[in-house]
């Protein structure tokens, strides 16, 4: 990073001006940064609800052009590893900062492997669970849960415990998904097959019975995997930041994991690819789409287009457009109709050429696809962000390494208070 200086003056209470040097810096891609940290030894701080201007870290993993819709994990362009390379591999790139050679990926590939059964154990704490409960509400208990059976991988001082436990993670985290279905369908939990890739397995796990063996078709796998890459990692989002947060005061990995897993949940971040199902759904027929894009549209209704408008994104979304033709593929070759298909691109299109959504700068991200592609796979609707979470488990992981692995510090922000000044009690009998 080289350093220039930005000058603030903060008007003060007295009518004088405070005038402070900040440094700046430069990283490899991006806007500089104004450091503000030392502002609050002069008494201030700096106020960004939602984080909008905010870089919480430094990092060197994962970079997005919301402008020109690029996002790179390690240099390598989003579209480039979905066509060439696969998960683990992207997995290894992420947690490594370079591509495995043969040999590397072969390592890399047998220890995810062979992590992924779960404790026996485990089996019978998902019995604690109602049937009907939400899949990732299952996800942020059991994930949480590991810390209690994994001892051995906890030291987060040691790095050694940091690569177990990250193996772990990803290794077992479509085994406890597809427990976390199986569950809700009242079907036998399935032991994970290391003789299939990561992705063949996943499917195994979730459709197959112990009555018969498991026939998996090579597109849907290619295409789950493919689903996985996509939602790999994408820089400081909500649910990263949430891991960093957490583990900033040193926690355990599995418990950071798990945060990360709750703050996914909600439907303006992972939980957006269930939300577009449903929402595709309720529409119905092409000819009620202006009646839904006039909802979103209206000030006084709290109904969005789901999977439409990102954060930093402000062209498009990289991940749609490949997700976009990973789902006209899928569904060509499995000879899959969709009415939601034909819904979607209706209102993708309509949405797109509205003055609305053109000023707003709103775009289909990677959920709208998303959610079309994993029913056409046959995933059900409730597991959706539940394959998000498998999927980004790896981003979480490399960005809690990263933070573990190098300097920092608790993550604590201040506030803009607005409440009361000091005030004396006021004994019940006098309110
Ligand atoms: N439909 C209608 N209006 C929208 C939408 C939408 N989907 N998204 C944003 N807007 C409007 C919003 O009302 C606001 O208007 P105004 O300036 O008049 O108040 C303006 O666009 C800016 O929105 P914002 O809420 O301030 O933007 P944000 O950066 O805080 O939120 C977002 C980003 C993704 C939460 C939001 O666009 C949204 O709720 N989208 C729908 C949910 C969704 O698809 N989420 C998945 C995100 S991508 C996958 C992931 O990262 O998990």
């Amino acid at each position: 990073m080289t350093s220039k200086t930005a000058k603030l003056s903060i008007p003060q209470r007295d009518n004088t001006t405070m005038d402070i040097d900040l440094p700046v810096y430069e990283g490899s891609e991006g806007p500089d940064v104004v450091d503000v940290a030392k502002l609050t030894a002069q008494g201030h701080f700096t106020f960004d609800p939602g984080f909008t201007s905010t870089a919480s870290c430094e990092s060197k993993i994962t970079y997005i052009d919301g402008e020109k819709g690029i996002l790179l994990h390690r240099g390598y362009p989003i579209e480039q590893l979905a066509e060439q390379s696969d998960y683990l591999e992207t997995c290894y790139l992420l947690l490594n900062g370079e591509l495995p050679n043969a040999d590397q990926k072969r390592e890399f590939v047998d220890m995810v492997t062979n992590h992924t059964m779960v404790h026996e154990q485990i089996r019978t704490f998902f019995n604690g669970f109602r049937r009907d409960a939400h899949p990732m509400a299952i996800m942020c208990g059991v994930v949480g849960a590991l810390s209690a059976f994994y001892h051995d991988s906890t030291d987060i001082s040691d790095p050694y415990h940091r690569e177990v436990a990250a193996f772990r993670l990803i290794a077992k985290m479509p085994t406890i998904a597809a427990m976390s279905y199986k569950f809700s369908i009242g079907q036998p939990f399935m032991y994970p097959r290391n003789d299939l890739d990561y992705s063949a397995n996943f499917l195994h796990m979730m459709f197959g019975n112990p009555c018969e063996p498991s026939v998996i078709s090579p597109t849907i796998a290619r295409a789950m995997d493919r689903i996985f890459l996509l939602h790999a990692d994408h820089e400081q989002n909500a649910s990263t930041s949430t891991v960093r947060l957490a583990g900033s005061s040193q926690a355990n990995p599995f418990a950071c994991i798990a945060a990360g897993i709750a703050a996914l949940w909600g439907p303006s971040h992972g939980g957006a690819n269930e939300a577009v199902v449903k929402m595709l759904d309720e529409i119905g027929d092409v000819s009620r789409i202006d009646e839904f894009v006039a909802k979103a549209k209206d000030k006084n209704d709290p109904f969005r287009l789901m999977g439409f408008g990102h954060r930093v994104y402000k062209n498009f979304d990289p991940r749609a457009k490949v997700m976009k033709q990973a789902a006209d593929e899928v569904l060509a070759e499995l000879g899959i109709q969709d009415e939601n298909l034909e819904i979607a691109k209706r209102l993708e299109e309509i949405a797109l050429n509205d003055p609305y959504f053109i000023e707003k700068k709103l775009y289909p991200n990677v959920d709208f696809y998303s959610g079309i592609i994993l029913k056409a796979l046959g995933i059900p609707t409730s597991m959706f962000t539940v394959i998000f979470a498998v999927g980004r488990t790896v981003g979480w992981v490399a960005h809690w390494n990263e933070m573990i692995g190098g300097s920092y510090r608790i993550g604590r922000p201040r506030q803009l208070y607005t409440g009361y000044s000091a005030r004396d009690f006021v004994s019940v009998e006098d309110r």
